[in-house]
């Protein structure tokens, strides 16, 4: 299980570039990493991160926003194939909700905040906000995020299927390391070939969905993990995952 903690305390770990080139790569590497199973993101109480660097970009152009391809390298997670869980206290604004969404999931502490406030700085989402966030919760409450600013609590999070847990702040750490460690303890194939199976239904039709799905499934078979946790039910005995 691989943690990464986002730390720039005087900034509530807004997003510069230094910061987001160093997550992606150790991000990358965590992914070719084989003893590792899981990640979990993560920031301090107060910020799990309060968007992208607003000093960093406040004299910036379109030009150079276009010749840098500003913040694109962000869209990196989407291919890590390893589980990533957010764990969110404090505030996660901006780039910062827009990163806890390219994360699989979000645990959040119950002091958690979200939003997408870049319309009061008059800007939008940069880092898939407007796409990610209206799949997670819908268009009406998407657009009322994005066009008002308004941030909301864990607790409506919770309701609007942006979180998928809340928890005690001081309890968020050590309940997103025992998720990624029951997620690492299970058969390697098999977390990889669910978690490509659940990303699929964000691209595609229902039925061409349930078609890889099948496949997949059918795939599983072809792993040790299948005989193993199906051999361990039958015998009565705790499995033994191999990572084959
Ligand atoms: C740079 C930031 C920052 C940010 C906070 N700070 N957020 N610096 N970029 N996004 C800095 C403040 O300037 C301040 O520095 C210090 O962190 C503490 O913040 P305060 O505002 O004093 O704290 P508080 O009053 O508790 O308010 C916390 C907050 C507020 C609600 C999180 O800081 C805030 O609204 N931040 C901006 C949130 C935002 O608009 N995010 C979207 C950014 S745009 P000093 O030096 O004064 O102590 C974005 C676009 C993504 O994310 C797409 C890119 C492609």
């Amino acid at each position: 299980m691989g943690l990464i903690t986002l730390n720039r305390p005087k900034a509530m770990n807004a997003l510069n570039d230094d910061l987001s080139q160093e997550v992606i790569g150790v991000l990358k590497a965590f992914d070719g990493d084989a003893s590792i199973g899981a990640i979990v993101l993560t920031g301090s109480e107060k910020a799990f991160a309060a968007g992208a660097d607003i000093r960093e970009m406040h004299e910036k152009s379109f030009v150079d926003m276009f010749n840098e391809n500003y913040f694109s390298a962000w869209d990196v997670i989407s291919t890590i194939r390893k589980p990533i869980i957010a764990a969110v206290n404090g505030f996660a604004l901006g780039g910062g909700c827009e990163l806890a969404m390219l994360c699989d999931f979000i645990i959040a502490g119950s002091n958690a905040k979200f939003g997408q406030p870049e319309i009061k700085l008059g800007i939008l989402p940069g880092i898939g906000g407007s796409q990610r966030l209206t799949r997670l919760v819908g268009r009406s409450l998407a657009m009322d995020l994005i066009l008002t600013g308004r941030l909301i609590d864990a607790q409506e999070a919770k309701a609007c299927g942006l979180v998928a847990r809340v928890v005690p702040p001081e309890e968020l750490l050590s309940v997103a390391l025992d998720a990624a460690d029951k997620i690492a303890s299970y058969s390697y194939p098999a977390v990889l070939l669910a978690k490509e199976a659940v990303n699929r239904a964000e691209e595609v039709s229902l039925s061409e969905g349930v078609r890889h799905e099948r496949r997949l499934f059918q795939a599983a078979f072809a792993t040790s993990g299948q005989k193993e946790g199906m051999a361990a039910f039958l015998e009565k005995r705790e499995a033994v995952f191999s990572g084959r």
